[in-house]
């Protein structure tokens, strides 16, 4: 595995002169970001070596390398799901190779479903916290060099970009809310009463991703930030069906939101 990762990070430092500290990895729906990114280099997942295959729907596939405004980043379009059946290795692979190649901070974005009875569909909620619901856990196995056996997590979301972002919000006057998020196997949505039981444990919105990659980041001391677009509500009395092609909409129509967030905080970090 440690040899898979080293290769990898090999062949990208070959392909790529840029060198950046920051990575961003879009979630669904949320590839308009990668728009903004004025490209130096990019490739295809199916072209680097020991890279996972992205296969949902909406998903490229690319790693793309390119400035963001005046900062040098990596971008993730397209992540890699449990549900998908791949091991949580191969899903937090990238999260090894970002560590290979320098990587220090960490932006995340997902689309998930609000349990918060104050949330509405279209919020973008600063993901505080986390609980891991994945049944299989990225540290399982022998301990990696990058961090220690027993991690703590007691900030696993960076305070001080957390603050950055809520200053930002506000300057720029766009609404957030903040919360919890749990991550589920996925591939079904939530039954009502398991929206019930996540919020009646802790959590303000749920989604299928985000969490392993976060736990091996934080593993490897890479400070993270990450965004949630809260796209369905697992609200009681709110609870409609809801579809990919729904989720990719909602998280479609305020995208432009969370870049300007992501792009100032981009910006304003060393
Ligand atoms: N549940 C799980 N994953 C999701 C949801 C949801 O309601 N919405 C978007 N991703």
């Amino acid at each position: 595995m440690l040899e898979q990762i080293k290769e990898t990070a090999a062949w990208i430092k070959e392909h790529t002169q840029m060198r950046p500290r920051t990575a961003i990895i879009l979630g669904t729906g949320l590839g308009h970001l990668a728009e903004e990114i004025e490209i130096e280099d990019e490739f295809s997942y199916k072209d680097i070596p020991n890279f996972p295959v992205s296969t949902v729907e909406g998903h490229s596939g690319k790693l793309i390398f390119g400035r963001l405004g005046d900062k040098d980043v990596m971008a993730l379009q397209g992540r890699f799901h449990y549900y998908e059946g791949y091991n949580m290795k191969q899903v937090t692979f990238p999260i090894r190779v970002m560590y290979e190649l320098g990587i220090k901070t960490l932006f995340v974005s997902n689309a998930s479903g609000g349990m918060n009875p104050n949330f509405k569909i279209g919020d973008l909620m600063l993901i505080t916290d986390h609980i891991n619901f994945m049944p299989e856990h990225p540290l399982h196995g022998p301990n990696f060099p990058t961090g220690p056996r027993f991690p703590d997590m007691h900030e696993a979301y960076d305070h001080e970009l957390l603050d950055m972002a809520r200053s930002i919000a506000k300057e720029k006057g766009i609404h957030t809310v903040e919360g919890v998020y749990l991550a589920t196997q996925g591939p079904t949505f939530e039954t009502p009463a398991e929206y019930r039981m996540y919020h009646i444990w802790g959590a303000d919105a749920v989604g299928m991703s985000t969490v392993p990659e976060v736990i091996v980041a934080h593993h490897c001391g890479i400070r993270t930030f990450g965004i949630s677009i809260i796209t369905d509500l697992g609200v009681e009395g709110k609870i409609v069906e809801v579809s990919h092609e729904e989720v990719q909409r909602a998280a479609n129509a305020v995208q432009p939101l969370m870049a300007d967030i992501f792009r100032e905080m981009v910006h304003r970090i060393d």
